[in-house]
Order: structure tokens, then sequence, then C-alpha cells
């Protein structure tokens, strides 16, 4: 007879694998469904995010930033480096170090949640009395049925149309995380969060990174000042960034990829590559989940249809993180995950995309919460506007890294934070203090009144905040 669970979930990834935790926590019988693989056939939970995501990337990121540090910051330190040298394959090998602790974390998480990992793939069978009834493939085979079920199938990466993806020349973000020597001349389409980032580390090891962007304007998701700030920095590094580029053609040879385009002024151009990124965005994926059988509705753009608590069109099927709308992102994902969890025990999960945080994790790196600017005006709301620079900051002084600035936004009658903006060093970490502010409505005089360290990055948030009031002290 087949296992009948309260709750299945299938996809194992951030947003799947916090989903399944979050409803034994709350002491549901929980399954958890996911396909990856890692080598030898071992289940790798933990989806993109963990494998070809959030984690390798950020674990590339710090091996290429330790080396642009040793390469040109420790210098001026009095830190002297003779024969300095990347190894590629030992820079990879930690990577996946890193990527195999995060599998086996979850993998523990989910013993000590008592919650029954299946690995393999999960489609649905129909339903029965008892719930949904659900296969799961793999070498352990099997049906399961479960009264409540979660989708959380995750994404795919978007490919350029007539271009295959070989993760030798063409690479997907796979290919990216695994290229085995710098390259020489790397391109890359999509001056996004992947370019950026993905461009940033191979730039750092060496590699002449040339990035192609269709828009016309760098980085239109970010507040106008920070994107423009952004691309002065990425220039000064060494990026080549050209938008309003139209690519016309990609040419595969043996050991080179040729890309033709129009650019902004639609003139005919070519450039020839060692490898190619492509990451211009990701699609949901739902291939496999028998959805169509069971009556799943789906969107134009393939994405599953939910309702703002992230309830499908079907009875007792939830679906969450990349594979609905709202922002790819992994905190999202886990927040919707839940969220949903909280929901089937009868209780009141919340998920704001308003106080979600994004970060680009290059270096300076890029974070905001709430609205820019732009939209602000946009939607006509009437604000004002504090920026503290981080050159004059003592803590960003003293790094050596003073690049960026803090930009608080705050409603002109009420001063409630509306959004915050920040280029520089650790912005990933400073954007908690905003996320905060604004989940707690707080208002741009109460950062300014409350202490900070010194010397600390976080004062210049707590500056930023005064300059909306036209009170910044040390600048
Ligand atoms: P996924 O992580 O995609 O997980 C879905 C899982 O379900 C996968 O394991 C998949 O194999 C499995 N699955 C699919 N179908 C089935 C099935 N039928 N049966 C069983 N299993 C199935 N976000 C951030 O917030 N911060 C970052 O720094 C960041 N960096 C990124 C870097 C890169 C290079 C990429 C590509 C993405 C990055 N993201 C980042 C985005 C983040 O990875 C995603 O938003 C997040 O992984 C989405 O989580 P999810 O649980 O919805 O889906
Ligand atoms: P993206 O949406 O961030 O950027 C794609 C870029 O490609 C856009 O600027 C777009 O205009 C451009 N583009 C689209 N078609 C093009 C074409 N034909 N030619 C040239 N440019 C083209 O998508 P990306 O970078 O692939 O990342 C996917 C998602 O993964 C992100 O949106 C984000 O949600 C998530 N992610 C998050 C990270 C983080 O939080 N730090 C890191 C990496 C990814």
């Amino acid at each position: 007879m087949a296992d009948t669970f309260d709750v299945a979930v299938i996809g194992g990834g951030p947003g799947g694998y916090t989903a399944a935790i979050r409803a034994a926590q709350l002491g549901f019988k929980t399954a958890c469904i996911d396909d990856w693989t890692r080598e030898g056939g071992k289940p790798a939970p933990g989806g993109t995010c963990t494998n070809v995501g959030c984690i390798p990337s950020k674990a590339l990121l710090q091996s290429s930033e330790n080396f642009e540090q040793a390469r040109h910051a420790f210098a001026s330190h009095g830190i002297e480096i003779n024969d300095l040298a990347i190894n590629v394959s030992t820079m990879l090998a930690r990577k996946n170090k890193v990527v195999n602790q995060n599998n086996d974390g979850i993998l523990y998480l989910f013993k000590k949640n008592k919650i029954t990992f299946l690995h393999g793939r999960g489609s649905f069978a129909g339903k029965d009395g008892t719930g949904w009834k659900i296969d799961v493939d793999g070498s352990a085979a099997t049906q399961i049925t479960a009264r409540h079920a979660i989708i959380a199938t995750g994404s795919k990466p978007r490919a350029l149309p007539s271009v295959a993806v070989d993760n030798d020349r063409i690479l997907d973000n796979e290919g990216a995380l695994e290229i085995p020597d710098v390259p020489k001349r790397l391109g890359v389409v999509g001056a996004g969060v992947i370019g950026l980032e993905m461009g940033s580390v191979w730039r750092r090891l060496g590699a002449d990174v040339t990035i192609l962007e269709a828009l016309p304007a760098f980085l239109g998701i970010a507040d106008e000042a920070i994107a423009k700030e952004a691309l002065k920095a990425f220039k000064k590094q060494g990026l080549d960034i050209r938008t309003g580029v139209n690519i016309t053609r990609v040419t595969v040879n043996n050991d080179s990829v040729d890309v033709e385009y129009n650019d902004g002024a639609n003139a005919a151009a070519k450039v020839t590559f060692d490898r190619l990124i492509v990451s211009i965005g990701r699609v949901p994926y739902t291939a496999g989940l028998n959805a169509q059988s069971i009556g799943l509705a789906l969107d134009s753009r393939g994405f599953i249809v939910v309702d703002e608590q992230c309830k499908t069109n079907l009875p007792n099927v939830w679906a969450i993180g990349d594979v609905v709308r709202g922002p790819m992102l992994a905190h999202k994902a886990e927040d919707e995950g839940v969220a949903v969890a909280e929901r089937i025990a009868g209780q009141h999960g919340h998920v704001d995309f308003n106080t979600t945080p994004w970060v680009i994790y290059t270096w300076p790196e890029i974070a905001w919460v709430g609205r820019n600017e732009q939209q602000l005006k946009a939607a006509g709301i009437d604000y004002r506007s504090g920026t503290f620079p981080f050159s004059a900051n003592g803590r960003a002084r003293a790094m050596g890294d003073t690049t960026g600035f803090v930009k608080m936004l705050a409603d002109a009658k009420t001063d409630r934070i509306l959004g915050m903006h920040v280029i520089g060093p650790f912005a990933s970490e400073l954007i908690a203090e905003g996320v905060v502010a604004m989940e707690f409505g707080a208002s741009s005089e109460d950062i300014a009144r409350i202490c900070h360290a010194h010397p600390s990055l976080s004062e210049a948030t707590r500056e930023a905040a005064l300059g909306v009031d036209r009170r910044t002290l040390n600048f």
C-alpha cells in the first residue's frame, strides 16, 4: 500500500526543503522528493541554489576576490607576494566541497526533522479519497499519497534562440561554474545578475570579459544612481559592458565562438571569444510533473498560476519559489515555503515582496530593498532622499574599500522608509537593517537616532538616514 503523508513537497531546493522542514516542525507527516544527483548517484538536495546557483557562485566569488585582493590590494598593506598564481582546479574542488557540505547539511536536516526524503522524480498520478497520488521514479521507485502537495520544482536557464548550450564553448550557469582554466577572452550574453557575478569571477582571475546586454540601459532593475555608480566601478575594473546589443548570429568553431551583433547605433559588429556564457534569465520548470493530466493551470510563460497565498487552481496543491510569479530568489522561495506550511496548519504565513532584499555579489556589492527613485517618481509619491558615501566612512577607509554609497528614501510627509539602496563593501549584510526597518514601519528618523557601532560600515546607513533630514554629521 502507498505510504500516506500529510504533506508531500516536490522539489528539494531552498523553497522545497524549507517548506518540508516547517511542515514537519508543525507536526505534519512530511515527504520531500528531489531528483538532483551528484557523483556516484548520491542525492544532492538543495536545488539550483545549492548545486549550481547561490552557493557555488559565492564560493567562486570569494576565491576570485581573494586572488584579486592578493594581486592588487595587498601591496598597499605592505604584504608582498611573489609568484602569485591561481590554481583553477583547486578552486573548483573547494567550490564542490562547499556544495557537498550543503547537500549533506540538508540531508541531516531531513533526518533531524523526521522528513521522508525520496530521491527521484515526482509526478502526479491523480487523486483518490486520501489525497494526491504521486509517483516517484529512481532507485527507490514508489507511489505515495499526500493530503497536501507543494510544488517547488524551480527554474532552468533561458536559452538564446538557436544557440545550443554544450557547456564547453557555450555555457549556461552550470558551465560557467566549471570552466577548467581561465579563458583569455570570455563573452557573456546578458548583463543581469549572473552575467555580472560570473563575469566578475573570471575577470578577476585574468580573463578579458565582454558583456553584451540587449537593453539600452545598464542594470535597469536597480536605482539609477546605483546602476550608474556600478557601471563606473565595473568599467574601471576592466569589464567591457556593451548595451543596446542585438545578437544576430553565434557561430561555434573548434576552439572559439564568434558573436555577431548590431550595436546600440545599429552598426554591425563581430567579436570572437574562447567561451561564451549565456545568462539571459530563467524560465519556470514543470517538465515531468505530469501537470496537464491533473489540470494544473500554467500561465502563457509556463509559471504555475497561484494566488497571493501560493494556492494553485487545484485543491490542496500549492506552488512556491521560482516556478511561480515573483522574484527568482532563494530567500523568496524559502519564505513562501514557510508561509505555505503555516497556511496548511491554519496559520497566517506572510510574504511581502516589497521587503524582499536583492543582492548582487559583485565587488562592490549591490543591494536594495523597497522602491527606488524611478519607481517612486512613477508612482507620484513625494519622497526625501539621503545619501552617504563610503569615502567618508572610517571603517571603509581602513578596509581600503571606499567605492559606493548608501541611499535612504523616505516618505516626505510621514518619514516612513520606502527604500534603501547600497553599493559598496558588504552591501549584502548592510541591507538587513533596511529590511528590518521597513518590516517594522520605521522612519528614517528612527535609524538616525539608533546607536551604530564605530567604526562600522553600518554608520553609513545611519548617516544616509540623517541625510534625509539634511543633517548628516560626517560629510
Ligand atoms: P530550485 O532551487 O530550482 O530547486 C528545484 C528542485 O526541484 C531541483 O533540485 C530540481 O532538480 C527539483 N525538481 C524539479 N522537478 C522535479 C520533479 N518533478 N521531481 C523531483 N524533483 C524535481 N538567489 C539568491 O537569492 N541569491 C543568490 O546569490 C543567487 N545566486 C544564484 C546564482 C546562479 C548562478 C543562479 C542560476 C541562481 C541564483 N539564485 C540566487 C537564484 C536561486 O538559485 C533560485 O531563486 C532558487 O534556487 C529557487 O529555489 P526553488 O526551490 O524554487 O527551486
Ligand atoms: P537576469 O534577468 O538577472 O538578467 C538577464 C539579462 O539578460 C537582462 O539584463 C536582460 O535584459 C538580458 N537579455 C535578455 N535577452 C537578451 C539577449 N537576447 N541578448 C542580450 N541580453 C539579453 O537573469 P540572469 O542573470 O540569467 O539570472 C537569472 C535569475 O537568477 C536572476 O534574475 C535572479 O533572480 C537569479 N539570480 C540571483 C542572484 C542573486 O540574488 N545574487 C545571482 C544570480 C542569479
